[in-house]
């Protein structure tokens, strides 16, 4: 087996691109999953381990960046191999592409005894390559709208938000299960192929899978020799053009990524809150004391001077006793303080109180009626009742 003779079937190019790809798809297709099925149990238990539904996301975008410059280089080599090399556009579909899949149909129940001859691509790698292309497209134009919502909606009505949504994430189911059964099974069930990984394919597995393009190969017609001038020429105006080309889709790249302020930047951070408060019992609240107004009527200690001085002087005259003066009762406030008496019946100007409120600078003051209301009561005889 392993003198037989071996085919180069992908360039190192070639096979960077698949890993690239693959690398980006495996990524965009697991974060995405776990997105769609947000809570199913495993979904959540894998958003958890990976730090975070914030987490996730900023991966599954990362990863479609990956997925973009993957396919702004294969653009590049696609264009590289058509124009430059002249190669064989084997990639397009053909009409004999159908009649293909028709008889290998056949041919698998057992119908018809041959199977039919494929060139380079069979039908079945086109149709994967071409699903994905067309996957990408339907991604990206999806994803655009998903990432910059508000822009879209400059643009377009409103209810393109949620379609794209829907598919973005149905697509997205489509190609995992295209990629999980198509590809698995014709590259690892059907036969292991490895030559994606090594790059070469052996005499054997061409003449099964691939007989035109091995004929064509020994026949020397594969690939057209080409004059180095003509190649050196093209390349020279490929190079140049394709420089453009890759600088705008990278700049569109980055307006894609970058335009808009996304959930992600305008959410305000996670914050850990304590949502059950064990119960402590609030104190009542104590009411406030109520300020009835001093009602005066009469002119009497009972009957006014009584109600006046407690309310303005009883802090400090009457459960304190502060210069040795009481004004509790009409006794104690006769009785002075420890000047002596404070009120002398008929005479308000020689009257302490008198001349201590009138100062002004009293810690206790009366209200210029008060002190009115308390001379009068003084001249009319400072009368108890
Ligand atoms: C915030 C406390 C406070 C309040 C309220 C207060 N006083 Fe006084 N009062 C004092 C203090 C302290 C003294 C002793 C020091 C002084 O003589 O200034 C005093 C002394 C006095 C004296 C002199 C007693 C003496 O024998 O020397 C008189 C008269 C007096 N107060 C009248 C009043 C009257 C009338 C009121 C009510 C309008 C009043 N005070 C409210 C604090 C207060």
């Amino acid at each position: 087996m392993s003198s037989e003779r071996k085919y180069l079937r992908f360039t190192i190019s070639d096979r960077i691109e698949h890993w690239v790809q693959m690398a980006s798809f495996t990524l965009l297709g697991f974060t995405g999953l776990i997105q769609k099925f947000s809570s199913a149990d495993i979904s959540v238990s894998l958003i958890t381990l990976l730090g975070g539904i914030e987490f996730v996301r900023i991966i599954h975008r990362i990863a479609s960046i990956g997925l973009m410059l993957g396919t702004i280089y294969h653009l590049g080599v696609a264009g590289y191999k058509y124009y430059v090399k002249r190669n064989r556009i084997s990639m397009l579909p053909t009409l004999k592409d159908v009649t293909n899949a028709w008889n290998i149909f056949l041919f698998n129940l057992k119908v018809q005894k041959t199977k039919p001859q494929q060139g380079r691509y069979t039908f079945d790698e086109k149709f994967e390559y071409w699903a994905f292309v067309w996957g990408t497209i339907v991604m990206g134009l999806t994803g655009f709208i998903l990432w910059n919502p508000i822009t879209t909606a400059n643009f377009l009505p409103g209810i393109f938000i949620p379609a794209a949504k829907a598919a973005h994430s149905g697509e997205a189911l489509l190609a995992v299960l295209a990629i999980a059964i198509w590809h698995f099974y014709n590259v690892h069930i059907k036969h292991l192929n490895k030559s994606m990984f090594t790059g070469y394919i052996s005499e054997h597995e061409m003449l099964e899978e691939h007989p035109l393009e091995l004929a064509d190969i020994k026949a020397g017609v594969a690939e057209l020799p080409q004059d180095p001038k003509i190649v050196a020429k093209r390349k020279r105006i490929f190079f140049p053009t394709f420089s453009l080309a890759a600088v705008a889709m990278l700049i569109g790249a980055y307006l894609f990524v970058t335009w808009e302020e996304t959930a992600i930047e305008t959410l305000p951070p996670a914050e850990n809150l304590v949502v059950f408060v064990p119960y402590t019992p609030t104190p009542l609240p104590t009411p406030l004391p109520t300020v009835t107004p001093v009602q005066v009527t009469g002119n009497t200690w009972n009957d006014g001077v009584a109600a006046i001085t407690k309310s303005k002087c009883g802090a400090c005259h009457g459960s304190t006793v502060l210069g040795g003066l009481n004004m509790s009762t009409y006794a104690d406030i006769m009785a002075g303080g420890v000047s002596g008496g404070v009120i002398i019946p008929g005479e308000p100007d020689g009257s302490l109180l008198v001349s201590r409120q009138t100062s002004g600078d009293h810690p206790g003051q009366f209200s210029d009626d008060e002190i009115n209301l308390v001379i009068e009561w003084i001249v009319a005889g400072a009368p108890e009742e």
